[in-house]
């Protein structure tokens, strides 16, 4: 296996040396083997040279069989030398639609003892996958000013809907309900609003659902949607929505299943032509860098993913064993958890339960 690995800005350069750790202890416990390339992008390298992510190392990317990222950017109050958002759309984003990653998987489980802020959820009300469509929508970067910093400005942000796009997300949604025994699937989206992209949407999924009869379907507006994620997030078992939505309603997922700490994710190119990368949900997290007592677990399940991925079904059950007896026992909490356990304990405890 040739793993890439870019552990970016902030809380990244401190949980993928954790992940690391855990993927060699899967290696020496299930006996594969693998080898690391280390990529150096991210905001301090950029202040250096400039450079986001050149062509020449995506295409080093694309060749390995997984890319395992932390996160990139700057604080959201911004930095003087970064351009806004260049980090994002040059580095996460372009490995994202360049490898043709178009389902983003983020899997919202609550994990026994671990705590969540909605009052009355236990771990089996709150068990969802969410399939986000990772390669179009609002995230296309089509758009731009006319009449810049002028009183009449014009600005364009492009939607940009496929038929093709938009259905091989939601047949990956249906395929992933059939193989793990998933008994629903929801399309959340805009339709009384967005009328024609959303429309499109909307005519793909009645088409595809119709090849799966086996399989329930609802369907629910985005607003409503982050409402029910609250009062009950029960109902929901597969989602399948758009890039901009599947971002937003993600990390409402992870607040319920206990933080950004806890939401793991696969960026994944299903037809295996270019890598897959699997990284946290979370972003560079500028408030907590550096304190060594960022949530690690996100990108442990993450490593699982990539391993599952990569064909190593156990020794990704394995890590997502160890994680979960270890979130049990609140010692081996970190901060967001309110413990008071650091990155690399948690790490630790993690590599024990997997022995
Ligand atoms: P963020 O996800 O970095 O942080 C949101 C909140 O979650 C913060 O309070 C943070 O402390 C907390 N948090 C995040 N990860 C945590 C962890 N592992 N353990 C404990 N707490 C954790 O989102 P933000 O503050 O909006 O964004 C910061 C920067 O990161 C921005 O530049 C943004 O664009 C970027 N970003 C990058 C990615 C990515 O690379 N995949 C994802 C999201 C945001
Ligand atoms: C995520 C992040 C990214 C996104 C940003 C950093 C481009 O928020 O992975 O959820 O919006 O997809
Ligand atoms: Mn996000």
């Amino acid at each position: 296996m040739k793993i890439a690995v870019m552990p970016g800005d902030g809380v990244g350069k401190e949980v993928i040396p954790e992940g690391l750790k855990v993927l060699k202890a899967a290696a020496r416990k299930f006996g594969f083997t693998y080898s690391t390339t280390d990529y150096p992008f991210g905001g301090e390298y950029y202040l250096e040279k400039k450079i986001t992510l050149p062509d020449s190392a995506l295409k080093e990317l694309a060749a390995h069989d997984a890319i395992l990222f932390g996160a990139v950017g700057v604080d959201p109050r911004g930095s003087a030398q970064i351009p806004q958002g260049i980090l994002e759309a040059e580095i996460l984003l372009k490995m994202r639609f360049e490898l043709d990653q178009y389902i983003n998987l983020r899997p919202t489980r609550l994990l026994p003892g671990v705590p969540t802020p909605l009052k009355n959820a236990k771990p089996q009300d709150i068990d969802m996958v969410i399939v986000r469509e990772n390669t179009e929508g609002l995230y296309c970067q089509n758009g731009g000013f006319l009449y810049k910093n002028t009183p009449h400005e014009v600005a364009n942000q492009i939607e940009v809907t496929t038929r093709r796009g938009v259905e091989r997300a939601i047949r990956y949604a249906f395929e992933y309900a059939k193989q793990f025994n998933r008994k629903k699937v929801t399309l959340v989206a805009k339709t009384n609003v967005l009328r024609f992209a959303h429309n499109l949407w909307q005519r793909a999924f009645d088409a595809v659902q119709a090849e799966y009869p086996g399989i329930a379907t609802d369907y629910h507006h985005v607003d409503a949607c982050t409402m029910y994620m609250v009062t009950k997030p029960q109902i929901y078992d597969v989602i399948v929505t758009t890039n901009m939505f599947g971002d937003i309603i993600t990390d409402l997922g992870a607040a319920i299943q206990g933080g950004m700490g806890m939401a793991a994710s696969g960026n994944l190119n299903p037809t295996r032509q270019a890598a897959s990368m699997f990284e946290p949900v979370h972003g560079s997290a500028p408030d907590i860098a550096g304190k060594g007592f960022a949530n690690p677990i996100a990108t442990f399940l993450s490593v699982a993913m990539l391993l599952d991925f990569l064909n190593q079904p156990e020794a990704a059950k394995s890590i997502n064993r160890a994680c979960q007896s270890v979130v049990a026992d609140p010692k081996n909490h970190t901060r967001d958890l309110g413990g008071t356990a650091s990155t690399a304990q948690v790490g630790d405890a993690v590599v024990a339960a997997m022995a």
